[in-house]
């Protein structure tokens, strides 16, 4: 909604959403950050990490790092984002990824075939947390 022209082509081609959701769970990083501990001293990006000091895996930082994604404040539609950590990544990755994005993906169907003019009245606005991005409140019309 706060991306009229990507909405436009969505609404006219629901095959997109599927890219959309990838794209809107970079911008949004729902689990913003887990706190790990070190089991071995390892190096990253130049940073020596020694086996049990507590390591922090900012999930949104990753997904808005400019040398992964270009322009990334931007919402891109065509970016179709494969690198996207909103899951995390490794052993641990989310196990319930595929099943959430499946949600999202029917939830947007559903929502656009009913009200495909549906326009924000306002910003979205989220709980505050560190953690997580949990919406409280969303205002919105919903025009036919
Ligand atoms: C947009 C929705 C979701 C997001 C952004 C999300 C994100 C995450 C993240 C960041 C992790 C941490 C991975 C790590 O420790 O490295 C995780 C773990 C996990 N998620 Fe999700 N998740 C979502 C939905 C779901 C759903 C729908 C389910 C179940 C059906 C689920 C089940 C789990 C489980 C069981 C783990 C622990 C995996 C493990 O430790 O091996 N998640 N999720």
């Amino acid at each position: 909604m706060r991306h009229p022209e990507a909405k436009a082509r969505i609404v006219a081609d629901r095959s997109l959403i599927a890219d959309a959701v990838a794209e809107m769970l970079r911008l949004v990083t729902p689990g913003r950050y887990i706190r790990r501990t070190a089991t071995a001293d390892t190096e990253i990006g130049g940073h020596r990490i020694r086996a049990g000091e507590a390591v922090v895996m900012n999930f949104t930082v990753a997904n808005y790092d400019p040398a992964m994604f270009d322009e990334p404040l931007r919402f891109d539609l065509d970016r179709r984002p494969s690198d996207v950590l909103a899951f995390s990544w490794g052993p641990h990755r989310c196990i319930g990824a595929f099943v959430a994005q499946v949600e999202a993906r029917v939830a947007f169907e559903e929502l656009l075939a009913r009200f495909p003019n549906i326009e924000a009245r306002g910003p979205a606005v989220f709980h505050p947390s560190l953690a997580t991005a949990v919406v409280e409140s969303v205002p919105v019309a919903f025009l036919t």
